[in-house]
Order: structure tokens, then C-alpha cells, then sequence
């Protein structure tokens, strides 16, 4: 792989900051585009807050927070995307907005700018035709976890048409900002989702048959499987009405195995949605 010397970010929200800062800390210079710069500024500032706390943490110097934040830029305009060796997109998960964000980008970037979304539920191969004929072969996904800062699998997902310098590209950018990549087929929810998923509709089964509180399941996970986390809490701190979407994407794909448990979609007529509501599988207003 030819070295990364600039890496085009699209959207500053909670996964394009925090890829942004993925790259940026590893040396590499970042430009991130959002619909305004207000959005990218604000994207930025918490970039400096996460810094503050690997500061407190003594995971990062005064020194090194000054040279990541240095490395960012910003534009609304796309600005300085013409000379980057790789774009990673993270807009919203809108089918439209991710499609008119790339056929612009492709008429940007240079000819050998590798075209990555993060997109966690959309196939790839439908978001490639967003490109040329002459692009079609760079285009891949590349699936972080949030946080993305802190986690650090990357599920590298090759489209139909990707050609395989691509996929070995994607693979080795994100050995290079000290990720671990896990090579996965373009089939609804990759891999890591299927699994995910699996266990949650379980762990709702397991509460509808009385068979467990959600406090217990959790401490089961935690204790007994060498979870870092609960299912409960972590849904909660997914969100509840994303979970159920994902839900109904996986079930429309493979069946019966992930339909939406009653239990899941109560809570979310009820606007129980986690931690952002202040309620979900528990109350965070107590
Ligand atoms: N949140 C997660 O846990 C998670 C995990 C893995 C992947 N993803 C995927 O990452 C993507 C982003 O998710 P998020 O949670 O960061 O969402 P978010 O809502 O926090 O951020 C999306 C950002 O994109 C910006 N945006 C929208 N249209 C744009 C455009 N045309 N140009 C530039 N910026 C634009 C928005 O202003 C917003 O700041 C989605 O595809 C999502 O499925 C999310």
C-alpha cells in the first residue's frame, strides 16, 4: 500500500469525529466535510473533550491532543477532498443523502481515491452504483464500532465489484491507525449485527418467559460470559428504535430467527428508547 497522507472525512457526527480523530492521531491528516462548518466545529470540540480525558487518563499528552487537533480540517464545501487517498463516509443512514454524497465525491476525488462507507445496515454493493464504471472497483465498507476512537474492530466489507488492491488497501489503512480488521461478505447486518442481534432476540425471549429479570441477564453475561456489558444496557445504550430497525432488516434477510420480540417493540411505543430518552430496559432518571 502506497503511504496515506490524507484522508477525507464525510459528516462529524458521533462516528465521522471519532474516525477522523482514528487517523489524526496516528500521524495522517484529516479533512472532514459537513453540511455546515458550525456542525463540523462542533464535531471537533468534542474530539478536544474526548483528548481531555485520555489526558486525565494518562492515555495522551497535552503535546500530542494540540498535534491531533492540528492534523483536522474542516469545510463545507468539500474543500481539499481532490488531493485525499481515501474517503470514509459517515452521514446520516439515508439511503439518498449517502448516494448524492458519493457520485459528488466522485467527480472531487482523484481516480485512485478509495471510496469506504460506514454504513451498518445498508448493502454495499447497492451503495457502489453510487460511482463510475471507472470508480466501482475502489468502493468498499468499512464498519467501525462506536466508540470508534476506542474500539477497535473494523469489519472490511468488499462490494461485488471491488477489486482486491482495494480490499487489501482497506485492510492495511486500518492496521496502520491500529485497528483490527475482520474480512466480512456484503450480506445484511455483516457479521458482527447477526450475532449482536441473535442474542438480543434471546435475551428478549429469555424476559418474556419469565425466565429472568434484565438485571440478571445482564450480571449473566457480565459474569458468566466475560461480557464487558449486559445485552439490556447495551441496547439501551444503542438505542432502542435503531435496534428494532435492525431488526426488521435482519428478519426480512433471514427469517423467522431475528423477527422483533413484543417485548422490544413495546418499549419503543412507548418512547422508552435508552439512555437518550432516559429510559429504556431501565430508568437513567432515578
Ligand atoms: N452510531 C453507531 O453506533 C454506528 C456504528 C457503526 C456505524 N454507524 C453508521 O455511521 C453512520 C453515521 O452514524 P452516526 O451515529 O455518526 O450519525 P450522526 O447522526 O451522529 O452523524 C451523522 C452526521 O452526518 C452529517 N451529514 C448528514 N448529511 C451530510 C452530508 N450530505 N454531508 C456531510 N455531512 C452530512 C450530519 O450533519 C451528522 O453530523 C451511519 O451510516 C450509521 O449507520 C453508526
Amino acid at each position: 500500500m502506497g503511504k496515506i497522507n490524507k484522508v477525507g472525512v464525510v459528516g462529524a457526527g458521533m462516528m465521522g469525529s471519532e474516525i477522523a480523530l482514528c487517523f489524526a492521531a496516528s500521524g495522517i491528516n484529516v479533512v472532514i466535510h459537513e453540511t455546515s462548518l458550525d456542525l463540523a466545529k462542533k464535531g471537533k470540540e468534542r474530539l478536544s473533550g474526548i483528548l481531555d480525558k485520555s489526558i486525565k487518563k494518562g492515555k495522551a499528552t497535552e503535546e500530542e491532543k494540540e498535534q491531533s487537533l492540528n492534523r483536522i480540517d474542516l469545510t463545507d464545501n468539500f474543500n481539499g477532498f481532490d488531493s485525499v487517498d481515501v474517503v470514509l463516509e459517515a452521514v446520516f443512514e439515508d439511503l439518498k443523502t449517502k448516494k448524492d454524497v458519493f457520485s459528488r465525491l466522485d467527480k472531487i476525488c482523484k481516480p485512485e481515491c478509495i471510496f469506504a462507507t460506514n454504513t451498518s445496515s445498508m448493502p454495499i454493493t447497492l451503495l457502489a452504483t453510487s460511482v463510475s464504471s471507472d470508480r466501482i472497483g475502489k468502493f468498499i465498507g468499512a464498519h467501525f464500532f462506536s466508540p470508534a476512537s476506542v474500539m477497535k474492530l473494523v469489519e472490511v466489507i468488499p462490494a461485488l465489484d471491488t477489486d482486491e488492491e482495494s480490499v487489501t488497501f482497506m485492510i492495511e489503512c486500518c492496521r496502520e491507525i491500529g485497528k483490527t480488521p475482520v474480512r466480512v461478505k456484503d450480506v445484511a447486518g455483516f457479521a458482527v449485527n447477526r450475532l449482536l442481534h441473535a442474542m438480543w432476540v434471546e435475551a428478549c425471549r429469555l424476559l418474556e418467559e419469565g425466565v429472568a429479570t434484565p438485571e440478571d441477564i445482564d450480571l449473566a453475561c457480565k459474569f458468566g460470559l466475560g461480557h464487558p456489558i449486559g445485552p439490556f444496557a447495551l441496547m439501551d445504550l444503542t438505542s432502542n428504535d435503531l435496534n428494532l430497525k435492525v431488526e426488521h432488516i435482519l428478519f426480512d434477510a433471514y427469517g423467522e430467527r431475528f423477527r422483533p420480540r413484543p417485548v422490544l417493540k413495546q418499549l419503543v411505543d412507548a418512547n422508552h428508547l435508552g439512555r437518550k430518552t432516559g429510559r429504556g430496559w431501565y430508568n437513567y432518571n432515578k
